[in-house]
């Protein structure tokens, strides 16, 4: 082989090496991969963007609400450990209806008011006694709804305030040994939703900001001896008081389940039923050795009968 014909055949070798690396890059299998996942990294930030521009457009009614902390007046229901605290048993319509008024009285008028107070029992339906369930909608169902009764009047006619509600993740699905607990969740979403909707159509208070977070496990007394399973998050209480404080001072009514991490249990009931009973499967001893405190003493009301 001459020096010519080694050169022109190397050479041409080597051209079309390049070029087929060249279009790999540039046109086929790599370049149109890296294409595809450049415009779907872009596609899902602008709709991840939009949805959450959406939302909080939404959930505000589109208004602009300001907030003058130093003339607002926050009350914190199932928050009574602490100066100033009020105690109240919230299943108790009248009761609350006396402290409130004393409260007015004494402090003035809530204008933000984060209905936090709860309870949980920890027993499977079959195993509780009729106190037991009584208790749990009577503070987390029927004690939201009298909360709401007796302090969102004010805030609608002002059109100002905060009704924020601490619902659970629980709420979007059931674990076994909870089922009360979860259920009355679940209605306090839906009072949630509803109240927020009543805000604006029936009241035509659409400045009144309606938010809810619906947490998963906090490490506090409420669940004491619960057990870690596949998927759960356990929260500080310092955590959820911060972002509990980051939605007040926001300004802005927001829903969130905390950690972010867990929030595709609000999909729960859309996804096929398997994908549900699997969940619950791999959550089902999460409540096996919980220790609930005794709050079922509180209630004077609530008879003993099985
Ligand atoms: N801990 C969690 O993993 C978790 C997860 C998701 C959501 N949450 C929700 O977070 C909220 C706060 O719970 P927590 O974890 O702080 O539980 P907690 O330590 O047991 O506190 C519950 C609070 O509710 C109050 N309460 C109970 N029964 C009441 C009644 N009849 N009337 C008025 N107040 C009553 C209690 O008041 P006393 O101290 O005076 O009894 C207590 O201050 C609850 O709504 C709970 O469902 C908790």
């Amino acid at each position: 082989m001459s020096a010519k014909d080694f050169a022109d055949r190397f050479t041409a070798k080597g051209c079309a090496i390049l070029s087929a690396a060249g279009s790999f890059l540039k046109n086929e299998q790599f370049g149109s991969w890296a294409g595809t996942g450049a415009l779907t990294c872009g596609a899902a930030l602008a709709i991840y963007s939009l949805n959450k521009i959406l939302s909080i457009r939404a959930l505000n009614h589109g208004t602009r609400a300001i907030f003058d902390w130093s003339k607002e007046i926050v009350l914190v229901t199932g928050g009574s450990g602490g100066i100033g605290g009020e105690t109240c048993n919230l299943m108790d319509y009248q009761q609350l209806q006396g402290v409130a008024a004393k409260i007015r009285r004494e402090v003035g008028e809530p204008t933000v008011i984060v209905a936090n107070a709860g309870i949980c029992r920890g027993k499977p339906i079959l195993k509780a006694e009729q106190k037991d369930i009584q208790v749990t909608f009577g503070v987390n169902t029927l004690g939201l709804l009298w909360t709401a009764k007796t302090f969102l009047p004010a805030l609608a006619s002002h059109n100002h305030g905060h009704f924020l509600v601490v619902a659970s993740q629980t709420g979007y699905m059931a674990t076994a040994g909870a089922t009360d607990y979860c259920s009355s969740k679940a209605a306090a979403i839906s009072i949630y939703e509803g109240l927020h909707s009543e805000m604006k159509h029936v009241h035509k208070a659409s400045a009144v900001r309606i938010s809810c977070i619906s947490p998963s496990h906090v490490q506090t007394a409420m669940f004491d001896g619960i057990q870690s399973v596949p998927g759960m998050a356990s929260l500080t209480p310092q955590y959820l008081a911060k972002t509990i404080e980051g939605i007040l001072k926001s300004g802005r009514a927001q829903n969130l389940v905390v950690p972010a991490s867990v929030g595709l249990s609000t999909l729960v009931r859309t996804l096929p039923d398997w994908i549900r009973v699997f969940l619950q499967d791999s959550a089902a001893g999460a409540f096996n050795n919980l220790k609930p405190r005794d709050d079922v003493a509180k209630s004077s009301e609530v008879n003993d009968e099985k």
